[in-house]
């Protein structure tokens, strides 16, 4: 603003103003090559709404604990805008791909009678008389919505009461989940590599200001093209040998696991036929080798690891029933499921990808906490 151009009264109100004051202002924009944003703007009025005292966050280096305390007030931030853009961008850009390759959306409900993914990590709530546990996944919805539509998705908050504590864990994420009828394991994972490739690609063009508040180097996000690499769950295990990690064959693998598998490709990654000791019920099992599963795990590189979990179901009546009881879950809980293999099962596939562990790689980030506005962790639930 210059003196010269405005009237002494909006000049010294101008004076008046701190960081996080609210204010409307009102003059004609120009264009100005010198100007950061490009545009200048010539003052005609200025109202004053409101004058902030003390906002607590200032230019010098905060701790990440006061950082997350102020969350609702750190989101106005440069950093928090680039992240949070590009998360409604990779939202936006995995419902266009499946709204225009045939999908319906059909969202799944979130308070459930039962588990999908075991029963360790279940949110319990009173429900009337009774207990509802939080969805953590919606995936046996989709089947039965794949079973009536042919593609389908959900796309909903997720809930996990996960006890850990790592740059990867929330206790509620959002996943996006696809099933397909019709489909087998093979053409599981093209929909999958097609559907990553589409996302990033989509980001790079739409998202490039953002990215680069972020210093991402994208150099690699731009290799994210199909085909991805793929191994077997037995060949991850010689590479975890050979880097002094050793787990036994059945093992599920952890964060650190996931690591170093992760720093040794430049695009994401599968890795296949996974134990089903360290699988959900629900998994098909190979009928060549019944103790491995027909899924896959979609690992992102440069260390990042998990972005997708998915696989072929189990279609056979009979088999399923004796998962449920193996994995000893109440049969009573699943009775609709089981409807699915009597009236009409097919062959059907799909996966569940995380929407902040997708986002904490393409954004470079070191942990998932600033990839949803208002992080649920296991010592945090505040704001
Ligand atoms: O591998 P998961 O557990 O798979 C399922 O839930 C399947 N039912 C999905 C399906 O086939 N429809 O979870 C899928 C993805 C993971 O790959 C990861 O990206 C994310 O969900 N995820 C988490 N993200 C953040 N915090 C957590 N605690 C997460 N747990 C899983
Ligand atoms: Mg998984």
């Amino acid at each position: 603003m210059v003196k010269s151009e405005v009237s002494p009264e909006i000049f010294e109100n101008a004076g008046r103003l701190t960081q996080e004051s609210s204010l409307i202002v009102r003059g004609t924009v120009r264009e100005d090559k010198r100007a950061p944003g490009g545009y200048e703007l010539n003052l005609v009025a200025l109202e004053i709404l409101q004058i902030a005292e003390g906002y607590p966050i200032t230019p010098k280096e905060h701790g990440t604990d006061f950082l997350m305390d102020n969350r609702h007030l750190w989101i106005r931030s440069q950093r928090q805008h680039a992240i949070l853009r590009v998360r409604h961008e990779i939202m936006k850009a995995m419902g266009d791909f499946l709204d225009s390759n045939g999908f319906t959306r059909i969202d799944a409900p979130i308070l459930t009678p039962s588990a999908c993914e075991g029963t360790t990590n279940l949110f319990e709530a009173k429900y009337f008389d009774g207990v509802a546990y939080l969805s953590q996944s919606g995936q046996l919805y989709m089947e039965a919505a794949a079973m009536a539509f042919g593609k389908v998705y959900c796309f909903g908050p997720t809930f996990r009461a996960e006890k850990s504590k790592t740059r990867r864990h929330l206790m509620e994420f959002w996943m996006l989940e696809p099933e397909m009828a019709f489909c087998d394991q093979e053409e599981n994972m093209k929909v999958q590599e097609e559907f990553v490739s589409y996302v990033v690609q989509t980001v790079l063009e739409k998202r490039k200001a953002e990215l680069a508040i972020l210093e991402r180097d994208t150099s690699l996000l731009s290799k994210v093209k199909p085909p991805f690499p793929r191994i077997s769950y037995d060949e991850a295990l010689d590479i975890l040998t050979a880097n002094g990690i050793s787990i036994e064959w059945g093992g599920d693998f952890g964060g650190g696991d996931e690591t170093v598998l992760a720093n040794k490709f430049e695009i994401p990654f599968f890795v296949c036929n996974f134990p089903a000791a360290c699988k959900a019920f629900y998994m098909k099992s190979d009928p060549g080798r019944p103790e491995v599963a027909v899924c896959s795990d979609m690992l992102a590189p440069e260390g990042y690891g998990e972005i997708i979990g998915g696989g072929q179901r189990q279609d056979d009546l009979a088999l399923l029933e004796h998962k449920i009881r193996e994995h000893g879950l109440p049969e009573e809980a699943y009775r609709w499921y089981l409807d699915l293999r009597k009236y009409g099962s097919v062959p059907h596939a799909g996966f569940g990808i995380g929407i902040e562990r997708t986002l904490s790689w393409i954004c470079g980030l070191e942990h998932v906490r600033e990839t949803i506005a208002f992080p649920r962790m296991l010592s945090r639930m505040y704001p």
